[in-house]
């Protein structure tokens, strides 16, 4: 079942009498349990997109649903469903303990279940936290901090976890436990995730989907098996003399000044038709998620 329907966002922000496209007609589904990692460039327009399906800002154009519900007609649906941790905001209380901040998120969230306390402590455990149960979180180290505001998302249990660059600013150790933590997440958690992230590690190995961003579209969306199949596929481009065009005119190719460029998987095929002697350059083109962001 697709949980998240994306159709057509755009959002866009007046700069200098202009309309600047943060989202520009985006539309792809999200399929319930899936990892999805949203990756592009700083102002790509992740944070946007993500601010839109949790309904924090309105969208001026297209639609988003969660389990079929369009969000702007059923506001609830996203109180609901969704827990998030936006990028870099301040989500706690700083001079309120780990517990306190916990217990008041539960009250506002009208958490208030048997279950509540159970799962905190099951959510201590996980992070690693359960030391730090009484400690007023001014005096945890950031990457902690971080885990408290993931806890909180989590505690109604929500079918949607958002977090916008959950290892963005911590050390490397720090990154190196929440990466392992998002991990675990993966198994333990068995829900619908969408993870923001410039950290190429985390959403290869935690992610099964991938949405990349560029300039306030979505240039790719799919599987990262099928991006890692394109990765270990062998590329090449070829430069040679124009002269052979008569030999090639049935494969599309580039002319440039005196020569042309093509693009093949198939090496032997073009040798085969083409004086070598004309070759001018072979060379082999990777490709990679991070080829995608440069
Ligand atoms: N409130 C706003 N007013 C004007 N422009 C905005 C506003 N919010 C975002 N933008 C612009 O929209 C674009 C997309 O921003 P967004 O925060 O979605 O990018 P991002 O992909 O999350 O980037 P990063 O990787 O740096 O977090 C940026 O160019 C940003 O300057
Ligand atoms: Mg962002």
């Amino acid at each position: 079942m697709d949980i998240v329907k994306i159709n057509n966002a755009t959002k866009y922000y007046i700069k200098k009498k202009n309309k600047f496209y943060a989202n520009n007609n985006i539309s792809f589904n999200i399929k319930e349990g899936d990892i999805v990692g949203f990756l592009g460039k700083n102002g790509a327009g992740k944070t946007t997109l993500i601010k839109s399906i949790c309904n924090l800002i309105k969208l001026d154009s297209g639609s988003i649903c969660i389990k079929d519900k369009r969000i702007d007609k059923n506001p609830k649906v996203v109180h609901d469903n969704i827990g998030v941790v936006l990028e870099g905001a301040r989500n706690l209380y700083n001079f309120l303990t780990v517990d306190y901040n916990l217990r008041y998120f539960s009250y506002l969230n009208k958490i208030n279940d048997s279950q509540l306390e159970s799962r905190i402590k099951k959510l201590l455990e996980m992070f690693e936290l359960t030391q730090k149960r009484k400690e007023v979180v001014n005096n945890l180290s950031r990457g902690m901090q971080q885990k408290v505001a993931i806890i909180i998302a989590m505690l109604k249990d929500p079918d949607i976890l958002i977090l916008d660059e959950p290892t963005l600013g911590l050390d490397v150790v720090s990154k190196t436990k929440m990466k392992n933590l998002l991990k675990s997440l993966k198994d333990k958690y068995g829900k619908t995730i969408i993870i923001s992230s410039h950290d190429l590690d985390v959403i290869e190995n935690v992610c099964n989907k991938v949405v990349i961003f560029e300039k306030g579209k979505v240039i790719k969306y799919g599987s990262i098996s099928e991006l890692k199949l394109k990765e270990s596929e062998d590329r090449y481009e070829i430069v040679l003399k124009s002269s052979e065009a008569v030999n090639l005119k049935d494969i599309s190719f580039e002319k440039e000044e005196g020569v042309i460029k093509l693009e093949t998987t198939n090496l032997e095929q073009i040798f085969n038709r083409v004086n070598t002697e004309n070759v001018i350059k072979v060379e082999k083109k990777v490709k990679s998620l991070e080829s995608y962001l440069v």
